[in-house]
């Protein structure tokens, strides 16, 4: 089967996500359309798939499941038995239930998921774990299976021929509720609203984007990613504690898994 076009989704409020994606990209060698879907206003639209084009679909994940928003947005996704790679990215703890969560989603709404990915990125909240990856290392480990992933896809006579990859993970998924950690801007916010835009949830108002609406944010750090003026930040003292109490849990390095 040729495909000689094809489409990256992904949410990513810091850039992991986005950042192992490419590196599976390199490998893939197909042009990619980015489909973005990580700010409130961003893939609300939705998108509709052909056959003869690939779908990349990338998440991170929190406390081992797909981020709620970024669940709200591929349901917009419509396939027609359109080949898709999924990839599940997470912070060398765990992805739990991610990727299965993922293949559940997409394959009810049309898509085959050839291969699957958990492929692993600095952690987004706690940076000190995984910190720089990916690495040279899972460069190269993520762009090899690229390549075989599009072999994979070549080889097929047609669609009926693609197969679902084999992706472990079974309901119910695990129960995850949020994290108390809300990042605050300092006096140092010069009120430029690019975290407005950012923010997957609208939890940063418009007119005082110096405030958070705590009860509706997530947590994903996107708005610290993206501040200029490095304003936002989290509770350094509560950050330590996090990171104290959830070192053992993040202290061997683990590798990406390839579906
Ligand atoms: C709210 C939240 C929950 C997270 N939960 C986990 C987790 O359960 N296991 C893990 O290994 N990493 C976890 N992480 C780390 C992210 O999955 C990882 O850093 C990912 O690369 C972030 O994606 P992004 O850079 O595209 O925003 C979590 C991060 C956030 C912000």
């Amino acid at each position: 089967m040729d495909l000689h076009k094809g489409t990256v989704v992904y949410f990513s409020p810091t850039g992991g996500t986005k950042k192992a994606i490419m590196c599976i990209l390199d490998g893939l060698k197909i042009e990619m359309d980015e489909f973005d879907i990580t700010g409130m206003a961003q893939g609300t639209s939705g998108r509709e798939f052909g056959g003869d084009e690939l779908a990349v679909i990338g998440v991170p994940s929190y406390g081992g499941r797909v981020p709620k928003p970024a669940v709200e947005k591929l349901r917009l996704l419509k396939g027609n038995r359109t080949p898709a790679v999924l990839v599940a990215v997470y912070g060398n703890r765990a992805s739990e239930d991610t990727l299965a969560e993922l293949r559940e989603l997409l394959s009810e709404q049309g898509f085959i998921c050839v291969a699957a990915v958990e492929a692993i990125a600095e952690h987004s909240i706690m940076r000190h774990f995984a910190e720089g990856r990916p690495d040279e290392n899972d460069h190269r480990i993520l762009k090899d299976y690229g390549k075989i992933i599009a072999q994979r896809i070549l080889s097929a006579a047609d669609d009926e021929q693609l197969k679902h990859a084999d992706i472990p993970g079974d309901r119910p998924w695990r129960q995850y509720n949020g994290i108390p950690l809300k990042p605050k801007a300092s006096e140092q916010c010069m009120g430029c609203g690019r975290c407005v835009n950012h923010c997957p949830v609208g939890a940063i108002s418009p007119e005082h984007p110096d405030r958070t609406d705590t009860g509706r944010c997530i947590s994903c750090m996107g708005c610290i990613a993206v501040c200029p003026a490095h304003a936002r930040k989290l509770n350094s003292v509560l950050l330590k504690i996090a990171e104290e109490t959830n070192k053992g849990k993040f202290k061997s390095r683990r590798e990406n898994k390839l579906y």
